[in-house]
């Protein structure tokens, strides 16, 4: 393949930018006395067993709590909480309770002491199993040992996720945008074997 020369791109420099990404509010503490922060740099790092990952700021509060019970909740709130979502992410748990704030709802977990938040259509929980230091942050990572999804979230015909009726949030980091999924354009695993049908593998 020839290595095209004509200068198209822009060189932003070593930054965390990247998108798109889910802004997930994780519940940490306890049934009691559980806090939302909102986090986007969050990502599944393994799949057996299902591990997520989750970067804290040392400042946050949410990090006392997470390392104090060793348990959080990940939940994926619909485009429509969009505002719910910023709150949590600019103000402290230290300060206030964001669950009574938003109005957010509290439901029991099944596998954890932490809870759910019922307005989130789908939810993990999650039980602490590593820390590793990069910087300002702490990448925790943790172990799902459930997931819920919202009954009417489950599509009739095939049983699967529908990824429309979720209508997940996202986040578009650096420009500080929220958005919806948009529509669907290809399946995955599938997608790009339109290319395959027309390629001659010839490298040993
Ligand atoms: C969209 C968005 C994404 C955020 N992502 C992160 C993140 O990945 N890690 C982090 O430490 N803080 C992140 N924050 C900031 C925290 O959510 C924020 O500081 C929050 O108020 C901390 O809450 P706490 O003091 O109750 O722990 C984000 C904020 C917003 C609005």
């Amino acid at each position: 393949m020839k290595i095209k020369e004509i200068q198209v791109k822009e060189q932003l420099g070593a930054t965390d930018i990247f998108f798109p990404i889910p802004a997930a509010l994780i519940v940490c503490g306890t049934i009691e006395n559980a806090n939302i922060i909102t986090i986007a740099w969050i990502g599944i790092a393994g799949s057996n067993p299902p591990i997520i990952s989750i970067s804290v700021k040392k400042s946050r509060f949410s990090l006392e709590l997470i390392r104090k019970w060793g348990e959080f909740t990940v939940n994926i709130p619909s485009a429509d909480y969009f505002k719910e979502t910023d709150y949590c992410g600019i103000v402290s748990g230290k300060n206030t309770d964001k669950f009574t704030d938003t109005g957010l709802t509290p439901l029991k977990s099944k596998k954890i002491n932490v809870p759910i938040i019922k307005e989130c259509p789908y939810n993990l929980e999650c039980k602490k199993v590593k820390e590793v230091e990069f910087g300002d942050y702490r990448v925790i990572f943790g172990e799902i040992v459930e997931n819920h999804i919202d009954s009417d979230k489950i599509d009739k015909n095939n049983k699967e996720i529908n990824i429309k009726k979720v209508n997940p949030l996202v986040y578009c980091a650096r420009i500080r945008e929220y958005w919806d999924l948009g529509e669907k354009i290809g399946n995955g695993f599938k997608a790009g074997k339109e290319i395959l049908k027309n390629v001659k593998m010839d490298k040993p």
